[in-house]
């Protein structure tokens, strides 16, 4: 694959993805092994909508990431495992050892009843079992449905049902930090509500005591006993499903989001090269959870497929010390490094001398990712961290999108703090206007829509097909809509300024506001609620909820700690509410609607400027939530 490797050759690259995208892509494609090579590059219709790339292309995308690297990298580590606890030996995974873990995985899952196109549900933390679990399911063809193992019961019951899992991959717990936490009995209680898994395979890792049902429980360590090293990949339509992974909506229940074999493969391996500018021997690490889009793309699937070396980190930042991402740095001798805002705001927080204890000259490359970075955040990333001496490359995408779409290229583009700068090649946004209408030329506000296909696409959102096109497809015919607003400014680059849909980003994880109402909601104390972002220090938002009960509180702070339990019970415990301010009712307007924009400003802080209120049935119940607000 050719780097890019100045501004002229960005510059080149892109028109040549506009113009002809097909054969921009076949020659990205082509530097992949395909089984048989696809009959036509691109079909879509982006009113359908229907987007089918490398039509009759077959593959497997393991064979790409592992098998094709053995002869020149069999001993050369593909996954560098760095424990939770700095004290336990850091694991180095070749290669050659992670194709025999993922043959034996992917032998494990057929003895298990496991077909191609049959869904397997992983819950795990970050420990090599998972990489070989993911890696294990696109062996066989089976469809991966990673849940964040930070989710609760209901959350992981919700998405093996809504997907129809067959299997459930998990461990007895995780570390995490100081703690310790029993994922093996919040399991348990899922199946309860899952009747669809008939297996559930657990890694042992913490060693708490567990139960394990007789018949629809194994360990992971007996399954693979003697499972045999070598497992033919199973050929697959560049069309057939990769993985389903959930992501909340601004209303309803999470979207399984449906990537696909070829075009994701594509993607993934040529944005990641491109992005970082990874070059051979470099050491990666990217700190997201492989629950997540990020460690996905750009934890396994990017990074293997470019033949390089991933860290895979299962701790904190936080653990033992606020110095601990620095010292992983200093052991290993990172080269390119990427994380999230939040992260840098909250170790930003910490005594400088954190940082100034480790010896970060081995770092390149800086990145972040999944939320907006402020200024602030990217200068000091860029002084303390990188020295003055690193790019740093902001890169926009999502879940949805598969890959990075609009990013710096290390050390090619000039960065701009709190810009992400220009798409991609074969990225081409579109602002929209308050008509409806693109927006032209520079200097202008709106949001950010992209016209045309990339081959790493969501296909569609799992068994709901129509959602997909009224989420995505709807609002501005023609056009993907992403659901963010931006800015485009004189230089043409791009700055996100955030959602501009009832979903708030905390700590760089979506979150619907819906979902957490309805969870809040399931308290007997509470009559109604409503949901809304605020700006967080660390968090970048935080989440605020404006609840109605049905009695008048007396003991706040008790109803508050009730409430926080109940929605760290029913989705997990990063959808807790920052604040909870009761109120006697919500501002709706005469249809019923509550208006959102109101309460929005008022968690801001911001209660001089409401806008008109006339409109609302009860105007005086806005006084009384200013005046308590929190
Ligand atoms: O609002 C954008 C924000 O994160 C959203 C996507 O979230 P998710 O699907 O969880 O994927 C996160 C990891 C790719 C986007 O709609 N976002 C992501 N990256 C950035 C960002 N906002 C601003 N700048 C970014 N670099």
């Amino acid at each position: 694959m050719k780097l890019i490797t100045d501004n002229k050759e960005y510059a080149d690259e892109y028109l040549k993805s506009t113009t002809n995208p097909e054969s921009f892509w076949a020659e990205q494609a082509n530097d992949f092994v395909w089984r048989k090579k696809w009959a036509a590059v691109l079909q879509w219709d982006f009113n359908t909508p229907e987007v089918k790339w490398f039509l009759g292309g077959k593959l497997n995308i393991t064979e790409n990431c592992i098998d094709r690297h053995l002869p020149t990298r069999a001993n050369q580590t593909a996954i560098l495992w760095e424990s939770n606890d700095p004290v336990e030996t850091s694991k180095k995974i070749t290669y050659q050892q992670l194709y025999e873990q993922v043959c034996k995985v992917g032998n494990m899952l057929k003895a298990n009843g496991v077909k191609k196109g049959d869904r397997v549900c992983i819950y795990m933390p970050m420990i090599p079992e998972t990489a070989y679990a993911i890696l294990g399911c696109a062996r066989i063809g089976a469809v991966h449905s990673v849940v964040f193992a930070g989710f609760s019961s209901g959350s992981v019951a919700d998405r093996i049902n809504d997907s129809g899992c067959k299997v459930l991959l998990t461990s007895d717990g995780a570390f995490r930090g100081d703690k310790s936490i029993n994922l093996k009995s919040i399991v348990d209680e899922a199946l309860l509500k899952s009747p669809s898994v008939e297996k559930c395979i657990v890694v042992e890792r913490t060693k708490v005591a567990i139960n394990m049902q007789t018949g629809r429980d194994a360990w992971w360590h007996t399954e693979m006993q003697n499972a045999p090293t070598v497992c033919e990949a199973e050929e697959m339509d560049a069309e057939d499903l990769l993985f389903i992974l959930y992501t909340s909506g601004s209303t309803g229940k999470p979207k399984g989001m449906v990537h696909t074999c070829g075009g994701y493969m594509v993607y993934v391996g040529y944005t990641f090269k491109t992005v970082f500018q990874y070059k051979e021997g470099q050491l990666y690490w990217c700190t997201a959870d492989v629950g997540w889009v990020t460690g996905h793309s750009y934890i396994l699937y990017g990074p293997l497929l470019n033949g390089g070396t991933s860290l895979m980190f299962e701790g904190v930042p936080s653990w033992p010390d606020m110095g601990r991402f620095w010292q992983v740095i200093e052991k290993h001798k990172v080269n390119i490094f990427y994380t999230a805002p939040t992260a840098i705001r909250s170790l930003e927080k910490a005594p400088i001398s954190f940082v100034e204890k480790y010896n970060l000259s081995s770092l390149q490359v800086l990145g972040t990712v999944g939320e907006p970075i402020n200024e602030e955040a990217w200068q000091w990333y860029n002084k303390n961290i990188g020295k003055h001496n690193c790019p740093i490359v902001d890169t926009w995408w999502q879940t949805e999108t598969g890959g990075i779409m609009i990013s710096p290229i290390a050390g090619i583009t000039k960065t701009k703090p709190s810009f992400a700068t220009l798409p991609l090649p074969g990225v081409q946004p579109a602002v929209m206007g308050e008509n409806g209408k693109e927006m032209e030329g520079n200097n202008i506000e709106g949001r950010l829509t992209i016209k045309f296909p990339w081959p790493s696409m969501a296909r569609t959102i799992y068994g709901d097909h129509q959602r997909f096109k009224e989420t995505y497809f709807s609002t501005f015919p023609g056009k993907y809509f992403t659901g963010d607003g931006c800015k485009r400014d004189e230089d043409g680059y791009y700055r996100i300024t955030g959602r501009v849909d009832d979903i708030i980003i905390v700590s760089g994880h979506n979150m619907g506001t819906a979902e957490v109402e309805s969870a809040i909601d399931e308290h007997s104390a509470v009559c109604e609620s409503a949901v809304v972002g605020y700006p967080h220090d660390i968090k970048g938002q935080g989440i605020y909820a404006f609840v109605v009960t049905y009695e008048p509180v007396h003991e706040e702070t008790h109803l508050r700690n009730e409430i926080k339990e109940v929605v760290s019970k029913i989705i997990g415990p990063i959808a807790k509410p920052d604040k909870i301010q009761f109120v006697s009712g919500l501002p709706k307007t005469r249809s019923g609607k509550i208006m959102r924009r109101i309460l929005r400003k008022i968690a801001e802080g911001d209660t001089t400027n409401l806008g008109d209120i006339t409109t609302l049935l009860d105007p005086t119940v806005v006084d009384e939530i200013k005046s308590g607000a929190l």
